[in-house]
């Protein structure tokens, strides 16, 4: 994509779309927000978006639509079967992602449940670059295990290694030879991985993890959920695709797989999921459990207008100016946090910005939740909801035992043509702001933990009054400001 320069000489992000829709924010007082952090548990996936200003919890479902997406809406065809509007999809999922068959499903971890359900049984191992939450918790359920296998610059804070996501081909050939290829049902790449700050991994690593796959005969499965800013990022930093395009990327990379599944709010910004293969036999696999699962296999458990709205935005995701808008955002607000000694993940990677919960809170024991601890202070003190990528998200061991995080990240999502440039410096003002005042935050415990994916409805307590500390000192040097 052409660049665009500056007479002033700032290097900033500009906007490559108009905005036609809005919707209000309320940016509610200080004292409203401590006591909705005590009404949510101090989980911010429980407040409510009334009390919340920046909603950076996630990318998932949150990407602004496109007009023309919108407009593809109107013209769904509702039927429960034979829709014309699965057609549409299917047409988008062969030119975009280049697999010939489909079958959508309402969202990602449902694809992740019924890949497990097909190939995972007890004794089953899934090596993979790094877990996602719902991915490990659908495999573990299943009663297979997962083995992470990066390489030791993944676990590099402030990094400049372009591809920190890349799979440890090493690492991958002696787990193999180790568990025997028949105890592994498939190798899962997961594209920009999500929880060690939207890391990507770059073709070439895809290529050995193939070579290494057809060796042994094991699937690889890839999760495609990020795979539009892996592939942008793979444009910028990886030599062999600079001056391509989005297409030659994303193809280089979806033929290297044999199966392929997406979250859809993501990929697509829109709702739904999917899951797509060249392979037939693959395809009677996974097919009869759509219906008892999902839906029919030309809806998925999606509404139709979605589905619609799917089809249009994969074509999106091809367009480099509505691709980099989110990455360059990132990489302004992580460039920025960095010039004032805020740690954060380096080199800035996609989804949002991360904050090195474990050097922002280093008084802070692992115990106590350093990146929860971290989220609940920034939401109180600027309304911005972040979310934990810590132990927190983290699951027991079989023993029940609590396993602590790799890193301890609070996650500043930045969704797709959501935020202005202004909102972005006020995340930077209230951070910095927070980061010279970090030794006021405390720690948290649980006081309500659910036995599967605690994080999201789990319920936390302060370990001490440090909420009400922090509130003093932000009304001391902010005075009647929100
Ligand atoms: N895979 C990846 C890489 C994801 O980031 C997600 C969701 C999923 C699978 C599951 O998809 O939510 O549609 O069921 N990530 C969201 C997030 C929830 O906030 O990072 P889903």
């Amino acid at each position: 994509m052409q660049e665009i320069k500056f007479y002033s000489g700032e290097n900033i992000p500009l906007e490559l779309h108009k905005v036609r829709i809005v919707q209000k924010l309320n940016l509610v007082p200080i004292e409203r927000r401590l006591e909705a952090l005590y009404e949510g548990g101090f989980n911010t996936f429980r407040l409510s978006t009334k009390d919340v200003f920046l909603d950076m919890l996630t990318d998932s479902g949150t990407n602004a639509m496109s007009d023309n997406q919108l407009a593809a809406m109107m013209q769904a065809d509702d039927a429960y079967a034979g829709s014309q509007s699965f057609y549409r999809l299917e047409k988008a999922v062969q030119d975009v992602l280049g697999k010939k068959y489909l079958l959508p499903v309402h969202q990602g971890r449902a694809a992740e449940n019924i890949i497990a359900l097909a190939y995972v049984k007890k004794g089953s191992l899934v090596p993979m670059n790094y877990h996602f939450t719902t991915a490990m918790a659908h495999i573990t359920d299943k009663g297979g295990q997962i083995v992470e296998l990066l390489y030791p610059e993944a676990y590099v804070i402030n990094s400049d290694h372009p591809f920190k996501g890349n799979m440890n081909i090493e690492k991958l050939e002696e787990v193999i030879k180790r568990h025997g290829a028949a105890n592994i049902p498939f190798i899962r790449m997961e594209a920009s991985t999500n929880l060690i700050g939207g890391q990507p991994f770059s073709v070439q690593n895809l290529r050995d993890v193939r070579t290494l796959a057809d060796k042994y005969g094991i699937r690889i499965v890839l999760d495609c959920s990020l795979l539009g800013e892996n592939a942008y990022l793979v444009l910028l930093r990886e030599e062999e695709f600079k001056g391509s395009d989005m297409k030659t990327v994303i193809h280089a990379m979806t033929s290297l797989a044999d199966l392929c599944y997406f979250s859809a709010r993501k990929i697509s910004s829109s709702r739904g999921g999917g899951m797509c293969t060249d392979r037939p036999e693959i395809i009677k696999e996974l097919e009869a459990l759509v219906p008892l699962y999902e839906g029919f296999t030309t809806y998925g458990g999606i509404s139709i207008r979605e589905i619609e709205a799917m089809a249009v935005g994969l074509y999106e995701t091809l367009d480099e100016t509505m691709i980099c808008q989110s990455p360059s955002f990132i990489k302004y607000l992580v460039d920025s946090l960095d010039a004032k000694g805020v740690p954060m993940i380096k080199p800035a990677g996609v989804l949002g910005a991360h904050v090195d919960a474990m050097q922002v809170c280093a008084h802070i024991p692992q115990t106590e939740y350093p990146a929860g601890a971290l989220a609940a202070a920034l939401f109180l003190i600027s309304g911005i909801r972040g979310m934990e990528r810590g132990s927190i998200s983290n699951q027991r061991d079989e023993e029940g035992n609590e396993t602590y995080a790799d890193m301890e990240l609070l996650r500043l999502a930045v969704p797709r043509r959501v935020f202005t440039l202004s909102q972005i410096k006020y995340v930077e003002d209230r951070m910095n702001w927070l980061y010279d005042n970090r030794e006021l935050i405390g720690g948290l415990k649980f006081v309500y933990e659910p036995p599967v994916l605690r994080f999201f409805m789990g319920g936390l307590a302060p370990t001490s009054d440090w909420p009400q500390k922090l509130m003093a000192k932000f009304k001391a040097d902010f005075g009647e400001s929100l």
